[in-house]
């Protein structure tokens, strides 16, 4: 199976175990963040494109904040792809899963992991060489415990999930238990509130708490 999400990305995914969303208005708001984030030991984040200035907030935190790795969300249309990849984004995530959307990230060789939530859903994506998914919306859906049930029949393709939607502190740990889940995304760590009131040293301490849940957890202490 091809690699499609690269093994860069995912390395780093793995390392970190937490990917932050951020949906930012302000583009004057984008360094900061990415700043208060890296201080609190988050390097992947997703940006999601549901805002005119998220472009130009996606231009400002590669410029000046090269130690983070900048993905781009909300992908739903195949001329996003381009964009995303001419702006510089590491890699696209989307909510769902559009054929054509994934056609294009693999013609452009541009890593991407689409959303899927059903076994049909995986299952397109695995037709296109996906190794790395994004499942959305996790929490609502049965949580770690659904992903163990759809993992099972396509344990041996080595498929890595990413679920998002609903996450906190008080549920990561369930997920991060399994091999297959590398890393969970939220937006509770740096949520929009926050970043509209420049909230960034708590933005920071979210991030170190998170980081602090996957060190724990991979240490055999919780
Ligand atoms: C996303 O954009 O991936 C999700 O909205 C993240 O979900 P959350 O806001 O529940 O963390």
């Amino acid at each position: 199976m091809k690699r499609f999400f690269n093994k860069k990305i995912t390395d780093c995914l793995r390392r970190v175990g937490v990917m932050a969303v951020l949906v930012i208005e302000d583009p004057r708001h984008a360094v900061p963040t990415a700043k208060a984030l890296l201080r609190g030991g988050i390097n992947v984040m997703e940006l999601a494109f549901r805002t005119p200035n998220s472009p130009e907030a996606l231009r400002r935190i590669l410029a000046e904040v090269p130690e983070m790795i900048a993905g781009v969300g909300t992908i739903l249309f195949p001329e996003q792809i381009k964009n995303a990849q001419n702006l510089g984004a590491a890699f696209g995530v989307s909510p769902g899963f559009s054929r054509e959307v994934v056609a294009e990230a693999l013609e452009r060789r541009f890593p991407f992991a689409p959303g899927i939530l059903t076994p049909s859903e995986l299952e397109m994506a695995i037709s296109f060489g996906c190794q790395t998914v994004k499942l959305f919306p996790a929490q609502i859906s049965g949580g770690a415990s659904y992903i163990r049930a759809i993992h099972a029949p396509y344990s041996h393709l080595g498929i890595e999930f990413i679920p998002l939607g609903g996450l906190t502190p008080s549920n990561i740990g369930d997920y991060l238990k399994y091999d297959y889940i590398p890393a969970v995304g939220g937006s509770w760590i740096a949520p929009v509130e926050l970043i509209r009131s420049e909230n960034w040293n708590l933005i920071t301490a979210r991030a170190k708490e998170a980081v602090a849940i996957v060190q724990k957890l991979r240490n055999g202490s919780i």
